[in-house]
């Protein structure tokens, strides 16, 4: 008797092993997760709950997490145990051994360490101007009156924004076959057909290939001629570029960053960086041009010049229901206790960034778009997570935010914004990101 009541005030019991999660063979659902993850994702959580299993090929078995108690343990879970590097593998003969993205641990914290006084919330001012004046420069140059997608101009944005602030290249004769150089590149991490021999001769035998090679020889030889002209620059103290402030920056032991280290950072911020952040900001025109009101009040904010909550609200409210990524990865180096379950080391816990945003417990109504959410209630650190969390969160988080609200001012100030169909454009997965399917196609006048 004594034992029974005891069981009976316990915790209930944790289950060792996996959630449920469908039976399907791992190639059908590998299939359709490459075609329909956001509805993939929704199916399951309707039919096995907040927490369930999906099988990816090259990717492992993923443990899909959504209820944000648990997602606050995985983002606050101990790094040694949480593997978000072992997660990005397949980025690593493309952006290099030191990129901060493919490693764990102590070498993680280190160059993350180096990293990071570029990209503090107090330096995105000296960026802004530097933005806003390539934003204008660019918008000014789109046609008006005829139909053309804009996710193909965000990423001439961004490319340029990255170009001028992390790469500090000003100059024509430079920037144009960097530019040239860097967008052949950024289609070896974007391009779906591109990635199918990553798929078929395995991540790291991928830079062996002579299209892979070519390309990435090609960025590395203009990427190592800016880090020696940037070496012996005598204005490199005063110079806010990140490159420059790389060269500057200094490992624990007082050592310099190689240019090796350099390198491979400089494109995990272009990789990184780039792509995430034009489709962020197609995104956001996707939605606002499908509502127009919500529009309107944007236009007539950034049009007073002063403060601009309600553009703060509509980037948030944007990656609320149009995330870029739809999940992070944390590998289990060894046996975790999760949500009920005793998971195994070697499976991927996966903290959902699209089923956390559409809880209609967190967020009511949570398909419709409606910025003054977040006038009402800001976003919290584990229900709103479009940059992950923890000892990995984005980077370039405030960059990025900062960046989107640049551009889109000075597009709203200058342009009317009508879709050229006005069926809303659901998402297509390409590589990595989620972007609008047809580019976000609008007419300006
Ligand atoms: C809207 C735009 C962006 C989105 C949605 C985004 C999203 C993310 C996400 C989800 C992660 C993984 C976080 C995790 O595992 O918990 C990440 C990591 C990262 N992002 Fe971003 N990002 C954006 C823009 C940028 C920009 C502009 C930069 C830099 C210029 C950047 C640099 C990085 C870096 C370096 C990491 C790796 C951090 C680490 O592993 O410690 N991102 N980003």
């Amino acid at each position: 008797m004594e034992a029974i009541a005891k069981a009976a005030t316990m915790a209930p019991a944790t289950v060792r092993g996996l959630p449920p999660g469908p039976r399907m063979p791992r190639a059908v659902q590998t299939a359709i997760w490459s075609r329909q993850a956001q509805w993939m994702l929704g199916q399951c959580r309707s039919r096995f709950g907040a927490m369930f299993t999906l099988r990816i090929a090259y990717e492992g078995t993923w443990v899909m997490v959504s209820d944000p108690d648990v997602v606050k343990q995985v983002f606050t879970g101990d790094s040694r145990v949480f593997h978000a590097g072992e997660g990005n593998q397949i980025f690593r003969p493309i952006l290099g051994e030191n990129s901060v993205l493919v490693l764990d641990e102590k070498p993680h914290i280190g160059q993350r360490r180096l990293l990071l006084p570029p990209f503090h919330g107090e330096r995105m001012q000296g960026y802004g101007r530097t933005m806003a004046a390539i934003a204008a420069r660019e918008i000014d140059s789109w046609p008006t009156g005829t139909p053309y997608k804009l996710r193909p101009r965000m990423q001439a944005i961004t490319l340029e924004i990255i170009l001028e602030t992390v790469f500090g290249v000003h100059e024509r004769d430079r920037m144009d076959p960097l530019r040239e150089a860097l967008r052949d590149f950024l289609d070896l991490t974007t391009d779906p057909r591109l990635l199918a021999p990553v798929v078929l001769v395995g991540p790291e035998r991928i830079r062996g290939l002579p299209p892979f090679r070519r390309r990435i020889d090609r960025v590395d030889r203009l990427i190592h001629a800016e880090i020696a002209e940037r070496r012996g620059a005598e204005d490199l103290a005063e110079r806010d570029d990140v490159l420059s402030m790389l060269v500057a920056a200094r490992h624990e032991d007082g050592s310099p960053m190689s240019d090796a280290e350099i390198r491979d950072e400089l494109l995990t911020l272009l990789v990184a960086g780039h792509e995430t952040t034009a489709t962020a900001l197609s995104w956001a025109i996707e939605r606002l041009s499908r509502h127009p009101e919500k529009l309107e009040r944007l236009r007539a904010e950034a049009l007073a010049e002063g403060e601009d909550p309600y553009l703060t609200a509509t980037i948030q409210e944007t990656l609320r229901l149009r995330p870029v990524v739809v999940l992070v990865i944390r590998k289990l180096t060894e046996p975790v206790e999760l949500g009920g379950y005793e998971l195994p080391a070697g499976a991927s816990v996966t903290p959902c960034i699209h089923l956390v945003h559409r809880n209609p417990d967190i967020y009511p109504e949570p398909d419709r778009f409606r910025p003054e959410r977040f006038l009402e209630t800001p976003p919290g650190t584990y229900t709103w997570i479009p940059f992950g969390g923890g000892v990995r969160r984005c980077l370039g988080a405030a960059f990025a935010q900062f960046e989107m609200a640049v551009v889109l001012k000075e597009l709203v100030k200058r342009h009317q914004i009508e879709p050229a169909n006005l069926k809303s454009e659901r998402p297509f997965r390409r590589a990595i990101t989620e972007t609008p399917r047809h580019d976000t196609e609008v007419v300006l006048s």
